[in-house]
Formats: structure tokens, C-alpha cells, sequence
């Protein structure tokens, strides 16, 4: 059976409001009681304000109450597997932390990091 999390990610995309792009991306994140948050990027006539999927998925959670996250899922339409960009891989790290980061195609393609490899140097509350 599939696992919940990459369904979840791949049943978001379809959400997507990429109209601008045409790049739709899922994202799902598992919170430490197994509930699945799910995004969808959601784009802009400006494009500065677009949001991506990621966040997305992340603000949602933590504004649920949800803490203590697992992993994320992120799906989208590529053969190379599609990574998160650096504005949410800093989000992903505050809020996360060095959680697996599991990165999924159309086609079943899967490859997993963690968070830590994927944003070796972050900066965070930490320095504050
Ligand atoms: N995008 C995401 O939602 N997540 C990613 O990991 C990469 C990029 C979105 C932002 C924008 O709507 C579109 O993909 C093209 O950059």
C-alpha cells in the first residue's frame, strides 16, 4: 500500500493555483501524532507573493496547533525530483527541524534527505 503522506502530497498538487507558472507542487507534512498537514503553491499576479507549497503545508500545521514534526513530501510533474527552494528550506528547518524530506514525481519516483543535508548552515533562533 502507498504510504499516506506521498497520496496526501500527489491529491494536493491537484490544488495547485498555478496559473502563472503552470509548475503545480504537493506538499504534505507529518506532524508527531501521524495527522498529515497538506499544501498546495498558491501563485500571484505580482509573483513576488506567491507561496509555495511547502509553506504552504507548514503555516497551516502550525496554525492547527500541530508541533513536532516527521517528514515532508513534496510532489510535482519533474524527473529530476523537485527540492524545496531556500526560503522553505529555512521555514521547513525553524519549524521542523532535521526532519526527511521525501521528494516525489508523477511516476512514483522517490528520493529522501534530510533536512540537514539539504540546508547545512542554517541560520535560527539559535544566534538570536
Ligand atoms: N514551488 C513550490 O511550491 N515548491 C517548490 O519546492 C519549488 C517551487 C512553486 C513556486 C511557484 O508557484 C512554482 O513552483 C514555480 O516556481
Amino acid at each position: 500500500m502507498e504510504d499516506p503522506l506521498l497520496v496526501a502530497a500527489r491529491k494536493t498538487r491537484d490544488n495547485a493555483s498555478a496559473r502563472f507558472s503552470n509548475f503545480k507542487v504537493g506538499a504534505a507534512l507529518e506532524d508527531a501524532d501521524g495527522r498529515i498537514h497538506t499544501g498546495c503553491n498558491v501563485e500571484n499576479a505580482t509573483y513576488g507573493l506567491t507561496v509555495c507549497a511547502e509553506r504552504v503545508a507548514v503555516f497551516k500545521a502550525i496554525s492547527e496547533g500541530a508541533r513536532g514534526f516527521t517528514r515532508v513530501a513534496v510532489v510535482a510533474d519533474t524527473d529530476t525530483l523537485t527540492p524545496p527552494c531556500g526560503a522553505c528550506r529555512q521555514i521547513l528547518w525553524e519549524f521542523c527541524g532535521d526532519i526527511d524530506v521525501v521528494l516525489v514525481n508523477l511516476h512514483g519516483k522517490t528520493e529522501t534527505y534530510r533536512l540537514k543535508d539539504l540546508f547545512p548552515k542554517p541560520f535560527d533562533a539559535s544566534f538570536l
